[in-house]
């Protein structure tokens, strides 16, 4: 049996008080939606249809390029939101009769990929529901149980009658179904509820009364079930979201200043033996090779730490990539296009941008260098810029093996420093420095005797 996915994803979310459909608010850096797209991939549907309405548009547009499985997503606009049960009705058209349909919310991100194959696999017939026993049910749907203790309906919350208010098992909106089934209950759902609205889980009294069992399973973590209805909750998921992924890492040989103060928006691959200090940031796809330490308030994206590495405090990085042995930092910025070999320092307050710099160099203090080529055992002195950008063009700076850059340069480039050049402080370099000599390019040091000190204006 193929698998279909329906994502509910039509409301507003008005407790946000935002512009912002609720399911592009963002939990460790990406929408909630693309939670559920991500673990809805794993599953493998063959087609997968998010039932949207307010702010539609947005979401097609920040989703365009979304595929799963080499195929984009099928959005079904639901014009009026008048029920689960008819956002699920307006995705069916476009669902093949022999597929078993998955329905699962845009703003609740946190269900696994384990829990909704086990759901999909018991619907090969039926409808199979996934419940929960929760501490505090209020504003739930409840589910009902007959003597035999068979599911036979829910109950939203506010239907529910005082003793039916007291059930603990509620329904988690997740459901999956034969499509055929939905196909043929959903039209017949009325609104004769309190909300005046098509509930979608008004199909399981409909089921059993055609003498259909309902198979239930339950989640094997109760904050996979968790949903967002306003920014207090989203704080608190994010919290704990970030407190799993963070004793995950300690698990794996990670030591953490503070669990609690660390937050992964992305991916975030770790070998061993790595310290992490306070409020550092990991965005995109991040790699920690053993060894590692990071120092307090560092911001790291897109980038590969080698084995050994020592990233200072206040240091962002940005699509770099760092051999063993690096040290950077503090205060350090490297942009993307940074590619470090082995045992280079970059130290306080230097900037890299598509800079490849070789082994063992060094660019210790206030530096920038962008588009440059820099090779081993260079020492590039403080305060020593590449002039890379004539307010057109970009050039390059090549620096050779062995060079000393004496501080306060100016490389305007294009530009070569070759091997074992020399560069006097100072200086502004325009053309090529060749091999083994020095270049002292700034005007020589005069003297004015008797100066007179300049006298404030009355
Ligand atoms: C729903 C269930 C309730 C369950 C709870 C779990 C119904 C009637 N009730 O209640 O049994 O315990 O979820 O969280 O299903 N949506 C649409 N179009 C609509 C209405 C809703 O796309 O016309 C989407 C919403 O954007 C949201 C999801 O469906 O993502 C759930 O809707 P919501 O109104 O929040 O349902 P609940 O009242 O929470
Ligand atoms: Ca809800």
């Amino acid at each position: 049996m193929n698998l279909e996915v329906v994502i509910l994803a039509a409301g507003k979310g008005t407790r946000m008080q935002s512009e912002l459909p609720k399911v592009m608010h963002r939990l460790a850096g990406r929408p909630l939606l693309e939670h559920v797209l991500d673990t809805t991939a794993s599953l493998q549907p063959k087609a997968v249809h998010i039932v949207v309405g307010y702010g539609a548009n947005a979401l097609r547009d920040h989703f365009a390029d979304y595929q799963i499985d080499g195929r984009p997503v099928n959005w079904v606009v639901q014009e009026q939101q008048l029920g689960t049960g008819h956002a699920v009705l307006q995705a069916l058209p476009a669902v093949d009769d022999e597929s078993c349909v998955l329905v699962l919310y845009g703003d609740g991100p946190l269900i696994r990929s384990e829990t909704l194959k086990r759901i999909v696999l018991l619907a090969r017939e039926e409808v199979s529901l996934l419940t929960a026993e929760v501490p505090d049910p209020s504003g739930l749907g409840r589910i009902l149980r007959n003597q035999q203790g068979d599911l036979c309906g829910v109950v939203e919350d506010r239907d529910a009658s005082a003793e039916q208010g007291n059930i603990c098992e509620i329904n988690t909106g997740v459901l999956a179904a034969p499509a055929m089934k939905l196909k043929a209950w959903l039209p017949q759902v009325r609104a004769a509820n309190n909300q005046k609205e098509y509930y979608l889980p008004d199909i399981i009294a409909l089921a059993t009364s055609e003498g259909d069992r309902i198979i239930t399973a339950h989640p094997e973590f109760l904050w996979e079930i968790e949903g967002i209805n306003d920014r207090i909750q989203l704080s608190q998921m994010e919290r704990a979201y970030q407190a799993r992924l963070a004793r995950e890492l300690m698990g794996g040989g990670v030591s953490l200043a503070d669990p609690n103060r660390l937050d992964i928006r992305g991916d975030l691959n770790c070998g061993r033996d790595i310290f992490i200090d306070v409020n550092v940031v990991f965005e995109g796809v991040v790699n920690v090779a053993d060894g590692v330490s990071i120092g307090a308030n560092c911001i790291i994206k897109d980038s590969d730490i080698g084995v050994g590495c020592e990233i200072k405090s206040h240091s962002s990085l940005e699509g770099a990539r760092l051999s063993a042995n690096c040290t950077v930092g503090p205060y350090a910025r490297l942009r993307p296009g940074t590619v470090l070999a082995g045992g280079v320092k970059i130290g306080n307050f230097v900037e890299t941008k598509k800079a490849s710099i070789g082994e063992g160099s060094k660019v210790s203090h206030l530096a920038y260098m962008g588009d440059s080529e820099i090779g081993a055992g260079v020492n590039v002195g403080a305060g020593t810029i590449t002039c890379n950008y004539d307010g057109a063009n970009k050039y390059p700076t090549i620096i050779g093996d062995g060079a000393f850059i004496g501080s306060n340069s100016t490389l305007v480039a294009p530009v070569e420093i070759e091997k074992n050049g020399f560069v006097g402080a100072g200086s502004t370099i325009t053309k090529t420095v060749p091999t083994g000599e020095l270049a002292v390019a700034r005007s020589p040091q005069r003297h004015i005797s008797n100066w007179q000190k300049p006298i404030k204006k009355q």
